[in-house]
């Protein structure tokens, strides 16, 4: 089981569009993946459906209050798995992000998943508070989104510095990449913070893949659904988190244990 970690600094860069839509394709691909909220607002869930905003989650499994198998939701698609963030009360959204800041609880769910499932991806919270740092202890990758425009792009360096002293406390997580989202190759000042940061970043810090800025986003959020699902022919941009999971794969050498990997003949 590998876990990754979807972080950044800022707020509203797209973290949550990214782990859902990510894992949607990952799950497509036929790994087993699960979604974990770490968001005490509930962000995959607002994304999702209203009862899931609602239903047990993270909170109940680190309580001890339910069993993990009554706490994972399974969706149409069978390779793909979520566990809410639980019913946290809003006055202790930051005692609930302590308690999951050494990572422990994220531990204990990592034994209890035994190899239930191939990839865990955990969405969290904007900055560097507990959640993301208890995620970031267990996780193998991280996978930072950073808004293409110039206050955003600022925010790099502060992920590589926390990246470091994570692992000179013992972590072994990796950067999978810096991601750019919401890029607007049209717009001068956006394209300007892309090129900055290629110019910047070595190639193997940085997916070669891009996230547009585009409005099927918002209307997939309204609608609840990952974007390739948003009709039954999905717009151009579903086709760019297809690219991310086989561009996630290669440059984290996700290992293909079950099937035959040579070409597949399309007439016998
Ligand atoms: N590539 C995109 N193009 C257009 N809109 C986008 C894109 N990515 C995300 N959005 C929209 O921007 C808003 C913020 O995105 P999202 O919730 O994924 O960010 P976040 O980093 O998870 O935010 P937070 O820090 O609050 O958790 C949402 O309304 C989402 O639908
Ligand atoms: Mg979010």
């Amino acid at each position: 089981m590998v876990a990754f970690t979807i972080a950044s600094q800022k707020g509203g860069v797209g973290k949550t569009t990214v782990a859902l839509n990510l894992a949607h394709a990952l799950a497509r691909r036929g790994w087993r993946t699960l979604v974990v909220d770490t968001d005490p607002q509930g962000a995959i869930g607002l994304s999702l459906s209203k009862k899931l905003s609602s239903s047990p989650g993270l909170l109940e499994y680190a309580s001890q209050a339910s069993a993990l198998s009554k706490l994972i939701v399974k969706t149409k698609l069978k390779e793909l798995m979520l566990l809410p963030v639980g019913r946290v009360p809003p006055d202790d959204a930051m005692g609930f992000q302590s308690s999951l800041a050494d990572g422990d609880v994220f531990q204990a769910l990592h034994a209890d998943l035994d190899d239930q499932v191939d990839i865990v991806m955990y969405d969290t919270p904007s900055g560097f508070g507990g959640a993301t740092l208890g995620a970031l202890r267990v996780s193998a990758f991280a996978v930072c989104p950073v808004q293409a425009e110039p206050i955003a792009a600022r925010s790099v360096l502060t992920i590589f510095d926390v990246l470091g002293s994570l692992r000179d406390r013992g972590a072994v997580v990796q950067l999978a990449g810096v991601l750019l989202t919401m890029l607007q190759t049209k717009d001068r000042s956006s394209l300007a913070v892309a090129e900055d940061l290629w110019k910047r970043l070595p190639g193997n810090l940085i997916f070669e893949t891009t996230v547009p800025r585009d409005a099927a986003f918002l209307e997939a959020s309204a609608a609840g659904v990952p974007v390739g699902l948003l009709r039954r022919r999905p717009p151009p941009v579903a086709m760019i988190f297809d690219q991310l999971a086989a561009e996630v794969e290669a440059r984290t050498h996700l290992e293909v244990t079950d099937s035959n990997e040579a070409p597949i003949a399309l007439v016998d």
